[in-house]
């Protein structure tokens, strides 16, 4: 009897200091607990950088030794009108700043991309192409007026990528030199129809490339892009990057997004992704990570990003604290096993509240920027891939 309550007694005593362990305790980091494997990133916004947001400025400095900027460096945000007046650097000098002071690993995105690329840089005396010439043209690049010809968005994306990577030179230690290029779907056409590529060819990917290369030589320029994943979007990747690899386009890293969702999210998916990438030879970045735990985004994952604003929709799918943090534990999972290759992994937000997906709750911290079950996940899986070292 004696010896049963003692036993019953050190049970109890170790359920409480498990679950006291298990609770919100954010004094273990993620920038900790996956060193020596890759450095963890996180998405900032100007009231983070600016240190006005006290909440989530503890917790990214707590938390992450890399940062992405979520907008402000973007071609609409930092280069908004033609000309040399045309730039608006304060935000980005300021996100920049933030980065030097705290020691982080800066990333630059993005330089070129179809999204947030304001009507001017298109802008020329050229007619676009007839009604029905164009498949695809029209829809979501905002522009359809009279266009530049081929050496004058050349001379503009030029202009453009020497000015901002070239004033960040030595600095902004990656940058996403040309985002999203990759169609969707299942059909052949490898390349979007973006008005990048209509306007210049195919080959303003290389020519961005090569204009990155000249304004910042040792900067890691990445090939940004989502949905790889899956197998149809990632065989266009790999066919992309083969053929600028076979040019000699400097390329120096695979940036993969990981929009992902709490249904398709997994150690096997992500496993099979991570082995065909690595056989491009280069270094591998997750720049975008999250998983949605909305009803709405448990779909399709081979649509268009910017036009899934359904994929919050629904409320969140049962036991979404749980899925979340078993669909974390896979990708980690996975994400451990090709250290070797990833070399950064970065959320895209700090937490729900500031997520671009805030209703589907993606992150490993609420809105308070309290821990979630997918924090202690994470951690857990460091703790084992330490363990099987
Ligand atoms: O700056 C204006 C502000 O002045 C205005 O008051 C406010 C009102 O809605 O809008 C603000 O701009 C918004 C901007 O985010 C900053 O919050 C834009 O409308 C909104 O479209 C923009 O969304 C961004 C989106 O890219 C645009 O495509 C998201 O924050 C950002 O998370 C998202 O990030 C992209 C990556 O760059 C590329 N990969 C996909 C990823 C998710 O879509």
């Amino acid at each position: 009897m004696h010896n049963l309550n003692l036993r019953s007694l050190l049970a109890v005593a170790l359920i409480v200091t498990g679950a006291v362990a298990n609770a919100a305790d954010t004094n273990v980091a993620l920038k900790d607990a996956f060193k020596s494997r890759f450095n963890i990133g996180v998405a900032l916004n100007p009231r983070q950088f600016t240190e006005q947001d006290a909440g989530a400025v503890a917790l990214v400095k707590q938390q992450f030794n890399a940062i992405a900027p979520e907008n402000v460096m973007k071609w609409q945000l930092i280069h908004p009108r033609a000309g040399e007046d045309g730039y608006n650097f304060e935000p980005a000098d300021q996100y920049v700043k933030f980065g030097e002071k705290n020691g982080m690993y800066i990333v630059g995105h993005t330089l070129v991309w179809h999204g947030q690329t304001p009507n001017w840089v298109f802008q020329g005396t050229n007619p676009p192409p007839a009604e029905g010439q164009n498949p695809g043209g029209k829809k979501g690049f905002g522009f359809n007026g009279p266009r530049a010809s081929r050496e004058e968005l050349l001379d503009r994306m030029r202009t453009h990528i020497h000015t901002v990577a070239g004033r960040y030179k030595g600095k902004v230690k990656a940058w996403d030199v040309v985002n999203e290029a990759l169609a969707d779907g299942d059909g052949e056409e490898v390349l979007r129809n973006s008005l990048w590529r209509q306007i210049i060819g195919p080959d303003f990917i290389a020519k961005a490339f090569g204009f990155a290369q000249e304004a910042d030589p040792d900067a890691v320029l990445r090939y940004n892009d989502y949905g790889l994943e899956n197998t149809v979007k990632r065989r266009k990747l790999i066919t992309l990057v083969k053929s600028l690899q076979a040019e000699g386009v400097p390329v120096t890293a695979i940036g993969t997004q990981a929009h992902l969702n709490v249904s398709s999210a997994s150690f096997e998916s992500m496993d099979q992704a991570l082995t065909e990438m690595e056989t491009l030879g280069l270094p591998i970045h997750v720049t975008e990570l999250d998983i949605n735990s909305a009803q709405g985004g448990q779909r399709n994952t081979s649509a268009d990003i910017a036009n899934n604003a359904d994929a919050t929709k629904g409320g969140l799918v049962d036991d979404s604290a749980k899925r979340l943090a078993d669909a974390y534990a896979g990708v980690f999972r996975a994400f451990l096993k090709h250290k070797d290759q990833v070399k950064l992994v970065t959320f895209w937000g700090a937490n729900d509240a500031v997520s671009w997906r805030a209703n589907g709750k993606p992150l490993l911290f609420d809105g308070s920027n309290r821990p979630k079950p997918a924090f202690e996940a994470v951690i857990e899986e460091a703790k084992k891939g330490s363990a099987s070292k």
